[in-house]
């Protein structure tokens, strides 16, 4: 079986064991969160070796080009020496403001040391200083500045909480990214776009309806935003604002407790959607069901574009 180096560190990997729960097991300090190949928290770099093309799948071709891979979906063929990436992947940012959205949900304001580059919708990895990393979506266009996440708080929830109720502004962080393809592109503003999240799935929404009218969009934009009931809402006053000096753009919030399923509700609505572009965020069920359905009501796989806010397991 292969072995891994780390820091001078050897680990023998079992059958069927991947490099990040190898490495776990010998106690070596590797961030990580999803532990199934979603969120990038555990992003390593193969020094020497081959760490396989599916733990490089959906990795921007400058860090494959690194040699960057993920440890959590890497299962290497031979052995490997392997190293936390450095410059030019991790880099570190300044929390500059926060403030409440609703009772549950979080604006968090980070300065980035070199300007922002991401296309809003994307979603970057926060590190806090004991090495303990989320993922969070990208709520701001590039050419505001600075980065906004909106973070829900989860009862219990080590970076949530932490954020909630020990950091404050001034502190620095590590962010890692931007990664994902969930964003507003240019070359058809006249198709009609669905975009549609549960709870701070609307953080990579409202940067990426804000860019499409930004950048003229004219077709039809129809917005939903699902919540359990009308306390699950926020940023609706703005987003009516929108709405109201953008006639092209449609919200719709879409209470549980009210109106019943968010898929359901959608899919009603728009029986056809052949031609449509979907972005579609949050919960990972909410967005494997939608992007079922959309499929089967025509909408092609390659115009579906989603992030699926998969969470750490309990154990990890
Ligand atoms: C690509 C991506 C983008 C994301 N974007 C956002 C975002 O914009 N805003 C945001 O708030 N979150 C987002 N997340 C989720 C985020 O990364 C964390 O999982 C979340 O903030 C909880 O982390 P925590 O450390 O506070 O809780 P943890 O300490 O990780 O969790 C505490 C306990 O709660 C459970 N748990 C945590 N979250 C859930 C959940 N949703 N459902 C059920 N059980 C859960 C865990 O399994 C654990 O047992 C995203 C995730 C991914 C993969
Ligand atoms: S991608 Fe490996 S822990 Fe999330």
């Amino acid at each position: 079986m292969p072995v891994i180096d780390w820091e001078g560190q050897q680990v023998q990997l079992a059958a069927g064991e991947s490099v990040l729960d190898g490495l776990l097991r010998i106690g070596a300090d590797v961030a990580h969160s999803c532990r199934a190949g979603v969120c990038q928290s555990c992003l390593l770099k193969a020094s020497s070796g081959q760490p396989g093309m599916a733990s490089q799948a959906g990795l921007k071709a400058a860090w494959i080009e690194q040699s960057c891979f993920l440890a959590c979906v890497c299962y290497p063929a031979g052995d490997l020496a392997v190293e936390t990436p450095g410059a030019g992947v991790r880099s570190s940012a300044e929390l500059i403001g926060m403030s409440w959205l609703s009772p549950t949900v979080l604006r968090v304001i980070l300065q980035p040391e070199a300007p922002p580059v991401h296309r809003a919708g994307q979603y970057l990895t926060l590190f806090r200083d004991d090495g303990l990393a989320r993922s969070y979506s990208i709520a701001s266009l590039a050419d505001e500045g600075k980065i906004e996440l909106h973070v829900r708080i989860v009862p219990d929830g080590r970076m949530s909480s932490w954020l909630a109720q020990l950091a404050s502004p001034g502190i620095t962080v590590g962010i890692q990214g931007p990664a994902g393809n969930c964003f507003y592109t240019t070359g058809a503003p006249d198709q009609p776009l669905l975009l549609a999240a549960t709870g701070t799935g609307l953080a990579p929404l409202y940067g990426i309806v804000r860019e499409a009218l930004e950048q003229g969009h004219c077709g039809p934009i129809w917005l939903y935003h699902g919540a359990a009931n009308s306390e699950g809402l926020y940023l609706q006053a703005e987003l009516e604002a929108l709405a109201a000096t953008h006639p092209n753009l449609r919200y719709r919030p879409v209470l549980r407790d009210r109106n019943g399923s968010i898929t359901d509700f959608i899919i009603n609505t728009h029986p056809q959607l052949k031609g449509w572009r979907g972005f579609i965020c949050g919960n990972p069920d909410f967005v494997n069901s939608l992007k079922k359905r959309v499929f089967l009501s025509g909408m092609a796989s390659r115009e579906i574009h989603s992030d699926a806010f998969v969470p750490a397991p309990p154990s990890s």
